[in-house]
């Protein structure tokens, strides 16, 4: 990894609906920080990166009230509509900056308890990749096809069934030219591996840790600050997924 650079793209253009809160959630209060302080402090601090890109909103309001604002190395541009277009706004403003072999890593802003060994093990595992891959974890329940009237339909195999997390991690020019064809084809890209499995290729999962939540509905905000409360004080779970 010694001649490509490393870039970090937080997608944080979201408006948190299934949370149900007064504010979008990466601006809810945990351990008495901003959502989004937490998350772009570790992993500001578990890596060293050529640039940062943050998406936001177009109306949000409440950036300039964080400690993040203040962060110089921190670079804010307008998300879109779509959380792909989010990140696609962000590899176009590193456009004149990004080589296409450099690494791209997305990591979703609602995920404030990535365990800085997770990362360290997927820039480990891609070292050399051509494509690049993302976090992930076995699926541990068993999964049902909901029919109607929330009915279940279908029991379905969970035998290789992965939960794709993040960060994920792509070479800029596969990702770029993934997500602008998934753009055109009017595909729905809930990730990033998604548009470059469209394109042919096969990203590497990396097994991560289950408790890489991302905070979507109100019991996730307890669930994390504990998490967080356990990491941070290197207790009990170790840095093995
Ligand atoms: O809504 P969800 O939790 O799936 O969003 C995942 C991530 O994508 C969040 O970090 C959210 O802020 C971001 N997002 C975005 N632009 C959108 C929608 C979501 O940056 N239009």
């Amino acid at each position: 990894m010694s001649n490509t650079r490393f870039w970090l793209v937080v997608p944080a253009a979201g408006i948190g609906q299934r949370m149900k809160a007064d504010r979008p959630k990466q601006y809810l209060r945990l351990q008495n920080r901003y959502l989004l302080d937490i998350t772009l402090t570790r992993l500001l601090a578990a890596a060293e990166f050529d640039g940062r890109i943050v998406s936001l909103h177009g109306e949000d309001h409440w950036w300039p009230h964080t400690d993040s604002a203040s962060d110089d190395r921190i670079r804010t541009i307008q998300g879109g509509a779509q959380r792909s277009d989010s990140v696609m706004a962000a590899l176009r403003a590193l456009d004149s900056r990004a080589a296409s072999d450099d690494w791209v890593l997305v990591h979703d802003v609602a995920r404030p308890c990535l365990h800085p060994d997770d990362l360290k093990r997927l820039r480990k595992e891609l070292q050399g990749h051509p494509v690049g891959g993302l976090l992930a974890c076995p699926m541990a329940d068993t999964l049902k096809r909901m029919g109607p009237g929330q009915t279940v339909v279908e029991t379905v195999e969970r035998d290789g069934i992965w939960r794709a997390l993040t960060p994920q991690m792509f070479r800029y020019g596969v990702l770029r030219d993934a997500l602008a064809k998934a753009e055109h084809a009017g595909l729905v890209i809930t990730d990033e591996a998604s548009a470059v499995e469209h394109c042919g290729f096969r990203p590497r999962l990396v097994e991560g840790r289950a408790d890489n939540i991302k905070v979507t509905v109100p019991e996730d905000l307890a669930l994390a600050e504990f998490i967080l409360g356990r990491i941070d004080s290197g207790n009990g779970i170790t840095g093995d997924p």
